[in-house]
């Protein structure tokens, strides 16, 4: 990699399974199976690459509109997921966060995800997110009624960004989206404000660690200026 440097925080809109599946005339399911392999595989490769935080979009607030029995297939992903990977996570000392509304979820797998988060609450590695009946339209909203009963005095871009779901954890640096749509579907909208966006037409069953290190030296190459002018 070149030495300019690694986004500290790369979130990823991970999209294409249902697509991946049906062009192999396979399930949907079958693709969110093979998603979850490629989001194992990138969770190493960003820690490799030096990345400290990995916000992962598994599931939106919109996807709810699905098919029962996908969007059943996919929480029971999500379950066995934080069962199977703990270990993998201990050894790493990685810390698993939730972003995300989680009282719209099924009781258990927010037990889980609250247990897994306290678990590697002290883990000084990298920092792996959830994005899971996440939106950000939804986020906001909750930041701003979490706000308004705290009585917090003064309405600043600061203290609505404190209110946030996970306010300790900076803004994402770089934001990709494989799948081949170039929209946010109401991913990260407050904290994306001055993200680089990487859209690749990848599906994301087929995305690789090589696809990964395109995407950061991409990012290595963006001139972000934040609104001021290069000197
Ligand atoms: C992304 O893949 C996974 C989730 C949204 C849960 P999709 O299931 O949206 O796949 P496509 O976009 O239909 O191909
Ligand atoms: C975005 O993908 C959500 C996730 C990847 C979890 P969608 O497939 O739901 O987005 P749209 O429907 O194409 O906007
Ligand atoms: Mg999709």
């Amino acid at each position: 990699m070149p030495a300019s440097p690694v986004p500290a925080h790369i979130g990823i809109i991970m999209d294409g399974n249902g697509r991946w599946a049906q062009q192999r005339k396979l399930l949907r399911t079958q693709g969110h199976l093979e998603g979850l392999k490629t989001a194992k595989r990138t969770v190493k490769a960003a820690r490799e690459l030096g990345a400290e935080y990995l916000t992962l979009y598994v599931f939106s607030t919109e996807n709810w509109k699905r098919a029962a029995e996908e969007v059943g297939f996919i929480l029971g992903l999500v379950k066995q997921y934080l069962k199977a990977e703990l270990d993998f996570y201990r050894e790493n000392r990685i810390r698993l966060r939730h972003a995300g509304d989680p009282t719209g979820l099924p009781a258990d797998i927010a037990q889980d995800l609250r247990e897994a988060a306290e678990e590697t609450r002290e883990f000084d590695g990298m920092q792996v997110i959830l994005a899971l009946n996440y939106g950000g339209r939804n986020e906001i909203l909750r930041a701003v009624k979490r706000l308004l009963q705290a009585g917090t005095p003064a309405l600043t871009e600061e203290t609505l960004s404190r209110h946030l779901d996970n306010p300790d954890i900076p803004d994402p640096d770089l934001i990709i989206r494989t799948g081949g749509d170039c929209r946010i579907s109401n991913f990260l909208l407050w904290e994306g404000a001055y993200s680089e966006y990487y859209f690749s037409d990848k599906l994301w069953p087929d995305w690789t660690e090589e696809d990964l290190i395109a995407a950061v030296r991409a990012y290595q190459r963006r001139d972000r200026r934040f609104g001021g002018v290069q000197p």
